[in-house]
């Protein structure tokens, strides 16, 4: 359904199509880098419970939403800018306490304080620094003292990874996945998330092997990752891009990883 959805309005030719989009149009529904393991221990810190006002950036096919809709939060917000993403994502959530708003995570339009958890995945990768600090700023104003902050997302290793590595990968990930690709290192992660005043509590790492066929076979289910095979086999510009991809995930992988962290909004944030 999802993916009838976005081939509908992802029109794009599959050679220009967000990398993503494509995985997404394939029949791919986890697009994060550690997959649902890592989403399964970022879900773990950050302890969602019946109490939380919980808001998540960028949801995409609302796959994560389910996890957190499990753990009956007292109220689910999600932003998210794609207009059939949102519309997909609206359709797993009932009640007047559930919504998804289209909108961009820099500029929500929810109240200061409206949310005891705010976390998004696989989405400020792929920001310019700018908005990455802003999407930033935007979670901790959403936060009350005490509430949570999740990131999943793509990082370098090491964390002093030469800059000429780090400028190859930016280049690469952004030809082949058409989107810009910008990761940092686990320690820039970090500081991206103390520079705006939080308290890291969590940090943990996964291998970054989104199209190798363990992992797939682990976060897609033995059906979906047949059916994925499939459609990649059959649709030859998908199968084209979806080779080049992970050759270029191959390529790096000494320098690539995935990054969880959960980060505190102290209770006498400045
Ligand atoms: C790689 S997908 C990840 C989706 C989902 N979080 C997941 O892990 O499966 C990136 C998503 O981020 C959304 N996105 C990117 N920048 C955004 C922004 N500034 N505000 C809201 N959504 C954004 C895109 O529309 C897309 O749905």
């Amino acid at each position: 359904m999802a993916q009838a959805l976005l081939f509908k309005t992802h029109d794009s030719p599959m050679e220009k199509m967000p990398g993503h989009w494509l995985l997404a149009c394939m029949g791919k529904r986890v697009l994060r880098p550690g997959g649902r393991e890592l989403t399964q221990r970022l879900l773990a810190s950050l302890a969602i419970d019946s109490t939380d006002d919980v808001v998540e950036f960028a949801p995409g096919l609302g796959e994560t939403a389910r996890e957190t809709l499990a753990r009956h939060p007292l109220s689910y917000t999600a932003i998210e800018r794609d207009p059939e993403a949102a519309r997909t994502v609206t359709q797993i959530l009932s009640g007047p306490d559930q919504r998804c708003a289209l909108g961009t995570a820099e500029q929500t339009g929810l109240a200061d304080g409206s949310a005891s958890i705010v976390y998004g995945e696989a989405m400020l990768s792929m920001q310019l620094p700018a908005a990455k600090a802003r999407i930033v700023a935007e979670a901790v104003r959403l936060l009350r003292p005490g509430g949570r902050y999740g990131i999943h997302e793509l990082c370098l290793l090491p964390d002093d990874v030469p800059g000429k590595i780090r400028e190859a990968i930016a280049n690469d990930l952004s030809d082949e996945i058409n989107v810009g690709v910008r990761p940092l290192t686990s320690m820039e992660w970090r500081q991206l998330l103390e520079s705006a005043g939080l308290v890291v509590t969590a940090v943990e790492t996964a291998p970054m092997h989104l199209l190798e066929p363990r992992r797939l076979l682990r976060d897609e289910g033995l059906f979906h990752a047949i059916r994925f095979i499939f459609s990649v086999v059959r649709h030859q510009a998908a199968r084209r891009r979806v080779l080049t991809m992970r050759r270029v995930f191959r390529k790096y992988k000494q320098h690539l990883a995935a990054v969880a962290i959960v980060a505190v909004k102290p209770p006498t944030h400045v």
